[in-house]
């Protein structure tokens, strides 16, 4: 009798770990929709982006340094910038409105940004598109935490 329950008891965890790993599979990327999203995205990405963000996504030389005028270059896109280190909704807006406007939201003044705001000429879909392309060039380690700065972000009701 008690090894009956006992071997009920580790058939019940052997479901329970079944079923979590097929929620953890369910919760992944849906590989088309990003697939098709990401071919778009790029093309999106060479037209609009690369002349500052470079066509390899490197940004531009001494990008951690300001120019004379006080500008920041255009950083990376890669996994050496600092893109992933921001939610998707910061990086969202920074791309429609550029970054004067965005930092302002923010709270923070005095800054001369040389992002400019793709609103009038990307849509709301292609500036996720092309988000979607950046995004898919990180290795896995950048997307986990970026994704949960994501979550973050959507929990202060961002
Ligand atoms: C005219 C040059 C220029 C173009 C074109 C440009 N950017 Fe930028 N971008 C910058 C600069 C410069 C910064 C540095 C931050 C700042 O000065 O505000 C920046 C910063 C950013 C940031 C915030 C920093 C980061 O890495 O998280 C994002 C996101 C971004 N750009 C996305 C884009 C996307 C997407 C496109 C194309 C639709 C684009 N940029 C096109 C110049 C540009």
């Amino acid at each position: 009798m008690r090894l009956d329950r006992r071997q009920f008891m580790a058939g019940a965890a052997a479901l329970a770990v079944a079923g979590g790993a097929l929620v953890l599979s369910g919760n992944g990327d849906t590989p088309m929709p990003e697939a098709v999203d990401t071919a778009r995205g790029a093309a999106l990405y060479a037209e609009n982006c690369a002349s500052c963000h470079g066509a390899d996504l490197e940004g531009q030389p001494d990008w951690r340094s300001p120019g004379p005028d006080g500008v920041m270059p255009a950083p990376p896109h890669d996994r050496t910038g600092h893109t992933w280190h921001h939610g998707d909704g910061m990086l969202f807006d920074y791309t429609k409105l550029g970054g004067a406007e965005t930092l302002k939201r923010m709270g923070v003044t005095g800054v001369k940004s040389g992002m400019p705001g793709f609103g009038d000429s990307l849509t709301d879909a292609e500036i996720r598109a092309i988000l979607a392309f950046i995004k898919s060039t990180w290795p896995e380690r950048e997307r986990e935490l970026q994704r949960r700065r994501t979550l973050a972000e959507q929990m202060k009701g961002n």
